[in-house]
């Protein structure tokens, strides 16, 4: 049985939190419960404790709790610790690593993943010390859902500072959990962040502190005629996935995407764009950067002229002729550029045969520095799907890396890239 952690801040959307262990609870997962001093101005530990069905802590010092179960051991014994609400003086404290009551120091203490969801004013979360006390504790490997937009307690407040729904905290709470549990058994030693259990390493949390990272993500769409695109099945995961472990990794990140049905990743630059000249333009103007991944599956052709108005279907005639012409390589424009060419250089290459040897041509005729080639032949189910199957080609040679998330290669892929740019520092 997974057991949650529920560290209960003080703000008005702590009334959530009876339902949010309601619906755990029914989902199997055994909940206990940290309250804040402030918290308890808002629902009562009675309330609390009997939806939970266990024993409320509140008090650091509580020497009967402290015999029953002792703050170290509640921090441990979690597969994930939830901040609900996470209000802007828990945000403060845990960011500053206060352990002064029960709840940041079994934040301080635990080496679970912790989801933090905020609750608070508009102008609160908007204020630089709470965006700054956000983005030190992204890079400390706290996952962040919310604040969504929306009315606030306060009668004709609104802007962003609601809590996330129960129902979008339940399903990230799962998410994470499952995402932990395929990390904690692919046998890939330095890519499950070892020992660290979801948190950002000590020694790899700033390692692209100060570095700026550029990537492309999901498809382009080239106009046939103002309402029908040339288009793939690119769903951008990968891409996303990398942006949001450089942002984890400390880095100012730019992200260029194309139309793409998944949330911009969080505290990451992103411009959206439709076709490949669009993107092409979008990257030059993102220049320099340390860093540029090109994950995007730009369309490889263009129509020459497409329809100013929509085609239209004439009865018996011929189909339309389209006359495609080739859109710009992205890669390779950036790649070959004499000045402000990112130090390392990174594309990837979809091969259903020969993926390898592909993948090393490609990396030649490119200049590009490394490609990360995936097999997307029919049964892999990459395409769309959350898993990838990679090979990293470098001057070096080809490294196999096992199955994993998009999200694991990512993360194995920014942390690769960490170092080399580390060693390019030293070599000069
Ligand atoms: N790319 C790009 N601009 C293009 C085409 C591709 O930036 N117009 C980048 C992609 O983002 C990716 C790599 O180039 O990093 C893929 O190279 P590409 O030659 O398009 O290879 P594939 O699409 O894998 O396949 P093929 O060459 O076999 O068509």
């Amino acid at each position: 049985m997974k057991r949650v952690l529920l560290v209960i801040g003080g703000g008005i959307a702590a009334y959530k939190c009876l339902d949010l262990i309601r619906r755990l609870a029914e989902k199997g997962y055994a909940v206990r419960c940290v309250m804040t001093k402030a918290a308890q101005e808002f629902i009562t530990p009675l309330a609390v404790g009997a939806i939970s069905n266990e024993r409320v802590a509140t008090e650091l010092f509580d020497l009967e709790g402290e015999r029953e179960i002792g703050h170290i051991r509640l921090a441990r014994e979690a597969d994930i610790v939830v901040v609900a609400p996470a209000t802007a003086d828990l945000l403060a404290r845990m960011a500053q690593g206060h352990a002064n009551d029960l709840a940041t120091a079994v934040l301080l203490a635990t080496r679970s993943i912790v989801l933090a969801a905020p609750a608070m004013n508009p102008a609160m979360w908007n204020h630089p010390a709470t965006q700054r006390n956000v983005r030190q504790l992204e890079t400390d490997g706290v996952r962040f859902i919310g604040p969504n937009a929306g009315e606030m307690a306060e009668k004709g407040e609104t802007g962003v500072g609601r809590m996330a729904e129960v129902s979008e905290l339940v399903e990230r709470i799962e998410s994470l959990l499952a995402e932990e549990a395929a990390g904690a058994d692919n046998g890939f030693g330095f890519l499950t962040i070892s020992g660290t259990r979801g948190r950002v390493s000590s020694s790899s949390a700033p390692a692209l502190a100060g570095r700026h990272v550029l990537v492309t993500s999901g498809p382009t769409h080239e106009p046939i005629d103002p309402v029908r695109y040339i288009a793939n099945r690119s769903s951008g995961k990968q891409g996303h996935a990398i942006a949001a472990a450089a942002r984890r990794l400390g880095a100012r990140v730019t992200l260029i995407t194309g139309p793409v049905q998944i949330a911009d990743p969080e505290g990451v630059e992103v411009r959206h764009v439709e076709t490949a000249r669009e993107m092409l333009a979008a990257v030059e103007e993102a220049l320099p950067a340390d860093i540029a991944v090109f994950a995007a599956a730009v369309a490889d052709w263009r129509v020459a002229t497409p329809g100013r108005g929509k085609i239209k279907k004439q009865a018996n005639a011929e189909p339309p002729q389209l006359e495609l012409v080739e859109n710009p390589d992205i890669l390779r424009t950036i790649a070959k550029r004499g000045v402000r060419r990112p130090t390392l250089v990174v594309g990837f290459a979809a091969e259903t045969s020969t993926v390898v040897e592909n993948a090393q041509a490609k990396r030649k005729a490119k200049a590009v520095d490394w490609i990360v080639a995936n097999d997307v032949s029919e049964e892999t189910g990459v395409f769309g799907g959350e898993r990838n199957k990679v090979h990293l080609v470098t001057a070096e040679g080809t490294e196999t890396w096992p199955e994993m998330s998009k999200a694991e290669v990512a993360e194995t892929l920014l942390q690769r890239a960490a170092g080399f740019l580390a060693q390019a520092r030293e070599s000069v």
